[in-house]
């Protein structure tokens, strides 16, 4: 019988062992505590931020998938065993809702809403003319499975459609594409609305540093729905007060919950979400998983195996 152990902090279980249940109505789903002994035979972790060790404690488990896309929230852990193959989520749900979210805050920053926000606490009529969409140059910072389906969200409208990724890809309608550090530069200077969406790896900690920030065009947005750790955040708010960056919108933080105390929740023309830009539904995701363990028991590779050495 397939053992699924779960892991979510703060969150009904219920629902994903519903979800499961209907798509495999056979398997055996423990929710962390109660996780059993590791006698209880082989087993599939299925977690987001797990305690650290607790992996390494479970030696029966035979793949861990992670609730989510990024698995910044697993590799902290210094004991993770490395020969456990570690699977990250792209269920149909969470491509879902990265397209709504970046199509819903690129039309935000493109039509001057953040200022209005600000403008309309000190009861301030001043109007905002945008340009035509056609005129506004959209960046997006990775092509992976949610860059895609921004970019594919955004080009019914009219924008002018980039996207930026580590290695080359095949040409895509209506966007044009970059690769690579020395193309990054060149990017960002044709960029009116920045989206970013890459993974938390060592090369994209702090990239967007001062420098960089200060190549984008004047007036220009960000959108951060990637990781946190992708931006200096002092650097952006300097950026902001001056006016070089009208506007942002930052779903993700170096720390989660952003502290109350942080700078960032005063910033005029600043939208900060919770990170929930797309959030893993218990319905396409159950499918996708055991889709993904019929895979491994067949000797097929599973989709989006972590690359260790790439660390997405
Ligand atoms: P993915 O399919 O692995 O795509 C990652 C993209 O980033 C790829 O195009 C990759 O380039 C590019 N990339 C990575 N390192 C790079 C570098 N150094 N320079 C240039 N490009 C680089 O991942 P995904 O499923 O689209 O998810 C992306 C990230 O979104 C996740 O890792 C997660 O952190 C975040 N996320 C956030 C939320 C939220 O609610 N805020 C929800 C889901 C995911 P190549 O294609 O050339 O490899
Ligand atoms: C959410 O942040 C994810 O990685 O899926």
């Amino acid at each position: 019988m397939t053992r699924i152990l779960f892991y979510l902090e703060d969150y009904s279980h219920d629902i994903w062992r519903d979800s499961l249940l209907k798509v495999a109505p056979g398997i055996d789903f423990r929710s962390y505590p109660d996780w059993g002994t590791p006698d209880d035979g082989p087993a599939y972790a299925f977690v987001w931020e797990p305690e650290p060790g607790l992996i390494a404690s479970y030696p029966n488990i035979r793949a861990v998938f992670s609730l989510g896309a990024g698995v910044d929230h697993l590799t902290r852990d210094p004991n993770l065993p490395p020969e456990v193959p570690i699977i990250r989520m792209g269920d149909d749900g969470l491509k879902e809702g990265m397209a709504e979210f970046v199509a819903m805050s690129v039309l935000m920053h493109h039509r001057g809403i953040p200022s209005m926000i600000t403008k309309q606490k000190n009861k301030d009529w001043g109007r905002f003319f945008a340009k035509a969409a056609k005129d506004v140059r959209v960046g997006i910072l990775g092509f992976g499975a949610l860059g895609r389906v921004a970019a594919e969200a955004l080009t019914p409208f009219g924008y002018q459609v980039a996207a930026w990724s580590r290695t080359p890809k095949n040409p895509v309608e209506d966007v044009t594409l970059h690769h690579g550090s020395d193309r990054l530069d060149d990017f960002l200077a044709n960029t009116d609305i920045l989206v970013g969406l890459l993974p938390s790896t060592p090369e994209t900690q702090g990239l967007l540093d001062k420098e960089r920030l200060s190549l984008l065009p004047e007036g220009a947005s960000i959108i951060n729905a990637g990781r946190g750790t992708l931006i200096d955040l002092d650097a952006l708010k300097a950026h902001m007060e001056s006016g070089h960056i009208a506007s942002a919108t930052l779903d993700v933080f170096p720390e989660e919950p952003l502290p109350s105390n942080h700078p960032l929740w005063g910033l005029d023309n600043l939208i900060i979400t919770p990170h929930i830009a797309a959030i893993t539904r218990p319905d396409t995701a159950a499918e996708y998983v055991v889709r993904n363990i019929a895979r491994i028991e067949q000797g097929d590779a599973p989709e989006n195996l972590l690359d260790a050495n790439r660390g997405y």
